[in-house]
Order: structure tokens, then C-alpha cells, then sequence
């Protein structure tokens, strides 16, 4: 492939903006590089993006599809048919797609029809379970991708596992670590400590920090209902803050288990009361008020996938509430544990915790804060 000279970085949902800001950082330093942010529109909510791209100053996308949500197969028919357009009116000479998400294949796969070069970044991560859509997402990208950028060996394992050809495969370490690195000291001067009543006269209130919205969570009434009463028990030893996704809160409204949380619409100024002993919601946080939250927590509960790879990076103790990780490279060189969504198991390892039985994990190699750096230099010199 010569240089390439126009080039679009597609971002969907919240977990993509972290990773394509360093990207689209890193080709500033190349000026005869036309980059550009492609937003599909998945999450559309201002908490769940506006939010994003002003902490990570990130510019207005340069294009913006407006899908919104649906089924899978209409919110990615739907990026298909409007990206497809971009494509054919504006011709990129690449198209660079990160993480696992419906915008990430939909994008992919327009491209790669109309012979358009894809870069995958955050390629080869599997979790082997083949009932969670980012796993199908995950597993079609990589097979249509030319470029395959890897967080981890393990994921040029799975990849050359699949056939993929080990000349596409570069292992540069994790963009979105770029991001935590590059971030994490402004992110623990944000007000949020503050505006929760966590701090005062500079000590911190011990707190744990909860997120959950896989459909296997969110989707089931008894699952659900199970995670949280185990974790309203574990908030007897702890509170816990729960940044709460739109999806979550639907569901627990769907299922009336709304008396298992307290639910805060707008923290500032509301005097957390912890003698409830419930999980606390609040809306979903922006990038640098929820970094700041989980630098500073004494545990996390999460069963998102970047969270596993974040608190590996800050040294924080996670519980990860799910039957299997792509990421397991955070259990076996970081700080998570994956518990499964078993209520016992969820409380007696957060205890386990608690008394002190967390790990300190080490640093995964090359998540150094320069994969961004890594990424582009292979792009421009091929
Ligand atoms: C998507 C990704 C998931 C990622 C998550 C991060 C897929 C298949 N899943 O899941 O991998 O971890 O983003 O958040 O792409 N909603 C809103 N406002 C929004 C966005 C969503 O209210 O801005 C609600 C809607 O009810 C929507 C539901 O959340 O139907 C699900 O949104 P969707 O984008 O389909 O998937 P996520 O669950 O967010």
C-alpha cells in the first residue's frame, strides 16, 4: 500500500473514543495525512459522547452517520448502507476501525467490498464465547482487516490461529492506555471526589466502583436481580458507585427492581447517604471524572472489557463479572479476577478483597503510552 493520503478513523460508541484519540493525535505529525473522525452514531446520548470527545479533545467529527440504536442487524445494516455512501463520495485511502463494537464490523466490512485498506486496531482479543456479539464482531473484522494491530502476543496467537498471515499482524501494545497515561494526572484534578461528598479535608472515604451492561448481565431478570442484592450486601463493607449505563437502568426499571438501587439523577450537591447500604447509580460519568473515580477506588466491579485493562494499569484490584475475558492477560500479569455472574462468588471474592487479598499485577509489555506512535509509523511506512 503506498502512503496513504486520506485517511478515516472511525469511532461508534464510548469505549472507541479513548482509543482513536491518540490516533488521530499521532497523525498531526504528519501533515501530508488528511485524518479524519468518522462517527457512526451508536451512542448518541451527550453523556455517553459529547462528554468524550471534550475531555479528550477530540474535534467534532468531521462526519456523522446518526444511526443511533435498533437490533444488531438494523443499527449494522444501517451503518453499512450510510457508510458505504461516505465511502464511495469521498474515496479514503484507508480506514482505520477500533475494539469490538456493531460500528466497528459495519465499517469494516463496507470497506473492505470496496477494497478500501482496513487497519484493526485492538485485533485478536477472543473471549471464545461465540453468544456475545463482540465476539462475532471481533472474529469478521480480523478475517477482512489487512492491518491487524495487537494489545498483546496472546492475541497474535489467536489470529495466526485463524490463518490470519503473520505479516498483517503488528503487535504495538494498547492505544487506550496511551490515553489513560496521557490523561490520568488531569483526570485527578477533576471536582467529582468533591461533588460526591468521597473527600473531604483531603481524605478519601473508601469506595468500590461498579459498572455493568452486558446483555448476559442486564438482560435477565434473576441475573440481574442477583448481582445486585450480592452487591448491596458487599456495600454493607463498602459503598458502591455505580455509573450507570442507559441500557442498566432500563433494565432494572423493566424488571421493577428499582428498590435494589438508590438512583441519583445529578450528584452535585446530593449528600451521599451510605447507611442505605445500596448500590448507588448515578448517570454515566465523562472520561476523566470516571478515571479519576477508578484511580482512586478500592475496588472495581466491572464487566466491561477496558475496564479490566485500566485498573491492571492504575494497580487497582477488579472483579470482572463475567464467564470469560478476552483480555486475559489482566488475570494473569494484572490485578482482575473473573468471578462469573455468581452471587456468592461476586461477594466472597470482593471480600476477599477487602481484607487485603487483592494482587499488585505488573505493567503488560508495551502499554507504554506509545502504541499510537507504533500504529502510525507502520501505516505510513508501508
Ligand atoms: C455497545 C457495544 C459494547 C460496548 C458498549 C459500551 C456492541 C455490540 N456493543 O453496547 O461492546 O461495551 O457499547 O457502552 O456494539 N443507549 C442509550 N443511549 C446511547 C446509547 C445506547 O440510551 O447513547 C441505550 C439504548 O437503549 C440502546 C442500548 O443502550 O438500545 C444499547 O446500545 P447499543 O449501542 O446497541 O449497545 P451497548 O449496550 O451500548
Amino acid at each position: 500500500m503506498p502512503t496513504p493520503k486520506k485517511v478515516f478513523i472511525v469511532v461508534g460508541a464510548r469505549p472507541n473514543y479513548m482509543k482513536a484519540a491518540p490516533l488521530y493525535e499521532e497523525f498531526k505529525n504528519y501533515p501530508h495525512i488528511d485524518a479524519s473522525i468518522i462517527h457512526t452514531g451508536q451512542h448518541y446520548d451527550a453523556a455517553m459522547n459529547k462528554v468524550f470527545f471534550d475531555d479528550l479533545g477530540l474535534p467534532k467529527p468531521d462526519i456523522y452517520l446518526g444511526v443511533g440504536s435498533g437490533t444488531h442487524a438494523q443499527q449494522t445494516g444501517t451503518i453499512m448502507f450510510k457508510f458505504e455512501k461516505i465511502l464511495l463520495e469521498q474515496r479514503p485511502d484507508l480506514v482505520i476501525v477500533v475494539g469490538d463494537v456493531n460500528s466497528t464490523i459495519a465499517c469494516a466490512l463496507d470497506a473492505s467490498k470496496l477494497h478500501i485498506p482496513v487497519a484493526h486496531v485492538e485485533a485478536g482479543l477472543r473471549s471464545f464465547d461465540r453468544t456475545m456479539p463482540e465476539e462475532i464482531n471481533r472474529l469478521l473484522t480480523d478475517q477482512i482487516s489487512d492491518f491487524l494491530f495487537t494489545t498483546c502476543k496472546e492475541a497474535d496467537t489467536n489470529l495466526k490461529n485463524e490463518g490470519i498471515p503473520p505479516e498483517k499482524i503488528h503487535f504495538v501494545g494498547n492505544v487506550m492506555i496511551d490515553s489513560l497515561m496521557k490523561f490520568i494526572e488531569r483526570a485527578k484534578q477533576t471536582e467529582i471526589l468533591d461533588q460526591l461528598g468521597l473527600r473531604s479535608q483531603g481524605i478519601t472515604t473508601p469506595y468500590a466502583l461498579l459498572t455493568l451492561h452486558r446483555p448476559s448481565n442486564v438482560d435477565d431478570k434473576q441475573t440481574l436481580e442477583g448481582i445486585l442484592t450480592a452487591l448491596n450486601l458487599v456495600s454493607k463493607r463498602i459503598p458502591i458507585l455505580f455509573p450507570i449505563h442507559p441500557r442498566t437502568l432500563k433494565q432494572i426499571k423493566e424488571f421493577a427492581l428499582e428498590d435494589l438501587i438508590w438512583h441519583i439523577d445529578d450528584p452535585r450537591g446530593v449528600l451521599l447517604d451510605f447507611s442505605l447500604q445500596k448500590v448507588i447509580t448515578l448517570p454515566p460519568l465523562g472520561y476523566l471524572d470516571f478515571l479519576n473515580l477508578m484511580s482512586h477506588a478500592g475496588l472495581v466491579l466491572t464487566d466491561s472489557g477496558g475496564i479490566q485493562e485500566e485498573t491492571t494499569i492504575l494497580g487497582i484490584p477488579c472483579i470482572t463479572i463475567r464467564q470469560n475475558t478476552e483480555r486475559p492477560i489482566t488475570i494473569t500479569e494484572g490485578t482482575n479476577f473473573l468471578v462469573g455472574s455468581d452471587p456468592q462468588k461476586i461477594m466472597s471474592q470482593a471480600y476477599t478483597i477487602l481484607d487485603g487479598g487483592g494482587k499488585k499485577g505488573r505493567l503488560p509489555k508495551l502499554w507504554d503510552g506509545k502504541a499510537a506512535e507504533r500504529i502510525v509509523k507502520v501505516l505510513v511506512e508501508m
